[in-house]
C-alpha cells in the first residue's frame, strides 16, 4: 500500500482520455495518424488513448533524455528512435506531462524536419507554468509533482491506476518500510 493522495481518480482519467480519443478521431478522420509516445512516462496514457481512438491509425515510441548541462537549449539525446519513415505522415506526439516544454519543442522540430505532413502534441497533464510549446490537446492542469498512471518518482509508482501528488517527506516512511521488507 502507499499513501499517495489522489489528484485525478481512475474514473476521472478514464473519462478524460475517452473524450480526448473521440476528439482526435473526429479531427484525424481519413488522415491515418501515427501516434508517437515518448517513453517511458506516456506508456499507460498511450495504451488507453489508442483504445479510445476509433479511426485507422498506427503507433510507435521514442525514448529521449536531456543532455545534462545544456537543458536550456532543449537539446535531447535520442535513446530509441522511430522504426519507420514518417515522410508525409500526420504525427501526434503523446506525452505524459508538459513542464518547460523543451523536450517537446525539440521533438516537434525533429519530426517536422523529417518531412511529416503535420506534427501535433497531446499531453495528459500540463504544469501551470510558462512553456516553450503549447499542446494541441491536453487532459488536466496541475501544479504539483505527480506520480502514477505512467509517471514516476525514481522509477516508482508508474503502476498506480490514478494520478497522485508526490511529497518526498510524506513518502519517507513508506519507502523505508518497503526497503525494510526487501532487506
Ligand atoms: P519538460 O520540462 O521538457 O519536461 O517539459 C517534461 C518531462 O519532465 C518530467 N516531469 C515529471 N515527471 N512528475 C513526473 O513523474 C511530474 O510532476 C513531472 N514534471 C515533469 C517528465 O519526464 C516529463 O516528460
Ligand atoms: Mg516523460
Amino acid at each position: 500500500m502507499n499513501n499517495i493522495p489522489i489528484l485525478f481518480s481512475k474514473e476521472e482519467i478514464e473519462d478524460c482520455v475517452h473524450k480526448l480519443g473521440k476528439e482526435i478521431s473526429r479531427d484525424y478522420l481519413g488522415k491515418n495518424p501515427l501516434f508517437v509516445g515518448v517513453l517511458k512516462g506516456s506508456f499507460v496514457f498511450m495504451a488507453d488513448l489508442l483504445r479510445s481512438v476509433d479511426i485507422p491509425c498506427s503507433m510507435d515510441f521514442m525514448a529521449v533524455s536531456s543532455y545534462s548541462g545544456v537543458k536550456s537549449t532543449g537539446s535531447v539525446k535520442i535513446n530509441k528512435d522511430l522504426s519507420e519513415d514518417i515522410a508525409s505522415r500526420h504525427i501526434i506526439i503523446v506525452e505524459d506531462i508538459l513542464d518547460s516544454g523543451l523536450t517537446l519543442t525539440y521533438l516537434k522540430r525533429l519530426l517536422q524536419a523529417r518531412g511529416a505532413a503535420s506534427v501535433k502534441v497531446i499531453t495528459l497533464l500540463e504544469k501551470e507554468v510558462d512553456h516553450a510549446i503549447k499542446p494541441d490537446y491536453c487532459g488536466f492542469r496541475c501544479n504539483d509533482f505527480v506520480v502514477g498512471y505512467g509517471l514516476d518518482y525514481n522509477e516508482r509508482y508508474r503502476n498506480l491506476p490514478y494520478i497522485g501528488v508526490f511529497n518526498p517527506e510524506a513518502q519517507k516512511e513508506t519507502l523505508n518500510g518497503v526497503n525494510g521488507i526487501l532487506d
